[in-house]
């Protein structure tokens, strides 16, 4: 499955500072009490973005680990460089891409955890494959991605605003299948947790904030909406007359993120 799909720096760290601000609940705090981290711990942060996850690793662990993060985008791997740098933190990032084979060894890693991401890879079976081969036998492959039950709230203004069906998501369309299937068919045992966390924006200006860093043309999961030269600006218009009357009507917005962990040991 071909995926066009391109991650910006400043619209991946908008979502981010947006679910920082307005989430009930941390995403990072659940990962943590979810996986049995120990000291000494060699991981792999897949998809590493601008390094969320390996710093909080990093910090869980006090630093006694080797943590090596990757990602396919330069621009974000010199990002989480830079931050891993301003906060002290020892972490290796090198490039790695879903598509082609894992630059390590077989049987190197504790853990190998993969965010928001495993959904982008054009061949979900052999992406798996790869995970299974560089995590050492009892090693621990964690992913996060969406149920489809996530973020009703935002698919359902998106839908009112444009009369138009929401294209396909690689990820909530697939999360919960075919993708957990196929990390099924390649482990010996996976666990299924679920982490609920309601983003509340009290004024409509966050949530067009949050939408704008989603449909980003420059992400490009949302190209069929935007045909014509102006047509972002023109949905966003009609996304922000519909959000405007759902905050006059309920007071808010409450958009639900819906989240799935999988763990499943080699
Ligand atoms: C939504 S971001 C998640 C980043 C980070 N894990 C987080 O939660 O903040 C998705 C990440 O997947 C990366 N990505 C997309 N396609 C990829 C591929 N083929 N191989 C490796 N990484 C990829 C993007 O560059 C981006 O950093």
């Amino acid at each position: 499955m071909k995926i066009d799909y391109k991650e910006t720096t400043s619209d991946l760290i908008s979502r981010i500072n947006i679910h920082d601000k307005f989430g009930g609940r941390n995403i990072d705090e659940w990962m943590l009490e979810t996986l049995d981290l120990k000291e000494g711990m060699k991981i792999l942060d897949a998809a590493c973005g601008s390094g969320k996850q390996c710093s909080s690793f990093y910090t869980s662990l006090k630093g006694n680990c080797d943590i090596t993060g990757g990602d396919v985008s330069l621009e974000l791997l010199a990002k989480a460089k830079q931050l891993s740098e301003e906060n002290g933190q020892n972490i290796k990032f090198q490039t790695l891409n879903f598509n082609e084979s894992f630059q390590f060894a077989t049987n190197e890693f504790d853990l190998l955890s993969c965010c928001f991401a495993i959904y982008y890879s054009e061949d979900i079976p052999f992406t798996i494959r790869e995970m299974h081969r560089v995590l050492k036998p009892g090693g621990k492959l964690f992913t996060t991605g969406p149920m489809p039950e996530n973020k009703q709230t935002f698919y359902e203004i998106i839908k009112e605003a444009t009369n138009k069906p929401i294209p396909k998501m690689p990820g909530s369309s697939r999360y919960a299948s075919e993708i957990l299937l196929a990390i099924e068919n390649a482990f010996s045992k996976v666990e299924i947790k679920i982490f609920e966390n309601p983003l509340t924006f009290p004024t409509v200006e966050p949530f067009l904030e949050y939408t704008r860093a989603s449909l980003s043309e420059d992400r490009k999961l949302w190209g069929d909406f935007f045909t014509e030269k102006d047509s972002f600006v023109k949905v966003m218009r009609s996304i922000e007359d519909v959000a405007n009357n759902w905050v006059e009507r309920d007071g808010k917005i409450v958009m639900t993120k819906v989240v799935g962990g999988f763990i499943a040991s080699k």
